[in-house]
């Protein structure tokens, strides 16, 4: 089986750094956005490995990755679902599955992407999700208007895994206009079906500076088990 990995890295990231996207940020000894590359990198069946980056600053993105063989480059849009239709353009049309992954999101393991893989293959698409613990408001003018039933409430992350054709098909089927936060709504929004597997709870999205230093504290665990 081939499979590819798409890293959507093209964002701003300016709630972190208006100077710098997040992605190029320091953490653990190398930007952030090589954490999730390296990952894929370990993974036999990954044969390609696409990098969606914002269009000014390719220059310093293959610059950080200097040494890591054969990276594709993409040019990342206005929205993240952009910065990925680039990367899947960016890779060949004869793989088995893609996986589509947040560069924000460092702290992945092989072990999660090899399950996303056999899941996908077998269902066509599959995403890690983490049930929500926390109690669900919702919020209208700064006031409570009701609590939310949170059972049969998950979180989503990613990496996200399509087989590569539908994935294509799907992108040429939903209506561009409309913004979507991860690539697995799109084919709900087409009616079709998206396996889940257990997420892992380390599997953060660092979004604000906080999520840096806890992010940074999970790496320090992991590298001791
Ligand atoms: O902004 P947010 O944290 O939701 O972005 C999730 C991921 O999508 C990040 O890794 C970001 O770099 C990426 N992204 C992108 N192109 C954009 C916007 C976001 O690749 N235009």
């Amino acid at each position: 089986m081939k499979c590819a990995a798409i890293v959507a890295a093209g964002g701003s990231g300016s709630r972190l750094n208006p100077d710098t996207p997040k992605q190029l940020l320091p953490f653990g000894g190398c930007p952030l956005f090589l954490w999730s590359v390296n990952v894929f990198l370990k993974v036999k069946r990954i044969t390609e490995i696409a990098v969606a980056v914002p269009a000014d600053r390719i220059a310093q993105f293959q610059q950080a990755a200097q040494g890591i063989p054969n990276i594709l480059w993409a040019t990342g849009g206005v929205r993240r679902q952009d910065s990925v239709r680039a990367g899947l353009r960016a890779t060949s049309s004869d793989l088995d599955v893609v996986l589509v992954h947040d560069a924000a999101r460092p702290l992945i393991t092989p072990q999660l992407v090899d399950l996303l893989i056999d899941t996908a293959h077998q269902y066509g698409a599959a995403i890690p999700v983490t049930p929500v613990t926390e109690t669900l408001k919702a919020v209208l003018h700064s006031r409570v208007v009701r609590t939310l039933d949170r059972s049969g409430i998950f979180c989503a992350q990613t990496p996200q895994a399509f087989h590569r054709e539908m994935l294509q098909r799907v992108f040429e089927s939903v209506p561009p206009e409309q913004n979507w936060t991860d690539e697995a709504s799109m084919l709900e929004f087409l009616g079709l079906p998206v396996a889940v597997i257990p997420g892992d709870r380390r599997n953060i999205k660092i979004t604000y500076p906080e999520d840096f230093q806890y992010a940074e504290c999970l790496l320090g665990q992991t590298s001791k088990e």
